[in-house]
């Protein structure tokens, strides 16, 4: 219910307009953010994401929004994309880029998402770019997997995230191992009706497991994106992390020193940095994950 809720004010327009319009508050919440997000313009993330790549992390980076329904702001993330990928390109940054499709267009409809990803996959494909899907709530699963589908098998360089906790993941997982995408496994942070997924338990962790591993025995290049200490600890105990298709991957600002401990063990790092104007949607997704969060914005808020 707390997630939930958080995620309500997320979207709520009028909240978002009082704290945009709030010469006190937005600098503080900003500030507070920052934790998790490197800033609200492209030349943040680029700047973050040099000095993490200098310590030798892979990096995937997100220009932040999802359920845009007004075609003109599609298009316009679009082009924030494209230029995103051009200045990466500049810098000979072969890393990835993250993205929600109801960023770019499927809050429209499919088609849209569709030819606009391939816009954006087609010049990513140029520098050696790599495009990572993230997936949204399970009423978008199909659509999104589908446009996944038809757009890797034209350009590989585009891969898609699967949630663990989605009782469907095994079979899709065994659809998606025939096309060439890197596919990158979370546990899933949308809540979901009891009936088609599971809450976090040692069942979801056993389930992440057995996903990962129908990945890693089909070959199939793989991010592990989770925190969860006892999960990975086994995955490493299992073998998988020292793979070259492997890959661990965190959220910027959630356990670095769990990435770092990784990455010295040499095993392929990678952090998934954030920017943009809408960062008060992403602190919200991340105070709703882990509600703990709310106490240090809370902290940084009264302690600037
Ligand atoms: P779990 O939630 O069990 O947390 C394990 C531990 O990690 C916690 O005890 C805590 O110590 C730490 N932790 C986790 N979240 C934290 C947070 N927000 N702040 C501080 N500490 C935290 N989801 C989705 O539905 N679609 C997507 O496309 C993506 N994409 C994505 C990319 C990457 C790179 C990551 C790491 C995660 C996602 N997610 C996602 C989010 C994912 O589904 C999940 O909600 C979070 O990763 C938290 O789950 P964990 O696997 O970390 O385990």
């Amino acid at each position: 219910q707390v997630s939930q809720a958080l995620k309500s004010i997320a979207r709520n327009e009028h909240i978002k307009s009082y704290i945009q319009k709030s010469n006190e508050l937005y600098p503080l919440l900003l500030q507070a953010a920052q934790r998790f997000v490197t800033g609200e313009h492209k030349k943040d993330g680029i700047v973050t994401a040099k000095e993490l790549i200098s310590r030798g992390y892979f990096i995937s980076l997100e220009y932040i929004g999802e359920n845009t329904t007004d075609l003109e702001e599609c298009r316009k993330a679009k082009n924030e994309f494209l230029n995103l990928i051009e200045e990466m390109g500049s810098l000979s940054m072969k890393q990835t880029i993250s993205l929600d499709l109801s960023h770019i267009g499927l809050a429209v409809n499919s088609e849209t998402a569709y030819i606009q990803l391939l816009e954006m996959a087609k010049k990513a494909n140029l520098y050696g770019i790599t495009l990572m899907i993230s997936m949204e709530e399970s009423s978008k699963t199909s659509d999104i997997l589908d446009i996944y589908k038809k757009t890797t098998e034209q350009y590989p360089n585009v891969g898609v995230t699967i949630q663990a906790h989605l009782y469907r993941s095994y079979n899709d997982i065994q659809e998606l191992i025939h096309y060439p995408g890197k596919i990158r496994v979370v546990k899933g942070a949308y809540q979901e009706p009891v009936d088609i997924a599971m809450s976090r338990s040692k069942e979801l962790n056993n389930r992440y497991l057995k996903l990962v591993q129908q990945l890693i025995e089909a070959d199939h290049s793989v991010s592990i994106a989770t925190h969860d200490e006892m999960l990975i600890q086994e995955m490493e105990h299992r073998q998988y992390l020292n793979q070259p298709h492997v890959e661990m991957e965190m959220l910027y600002g959630v356990r670095p020193d769990l990435l770092r401990n990784l990455k010295r063990k040499e095993y392929n790092c990678k952090v998934y940095l954030t920017y943009g104007k809408e960062w008060y949607l992403y602190l919200c997704h991340r105070i709703a994950e882990y509600p703990e969060n709310l106490y240090s914005v809370v902290t940084d808020i009264i302690n600037p």
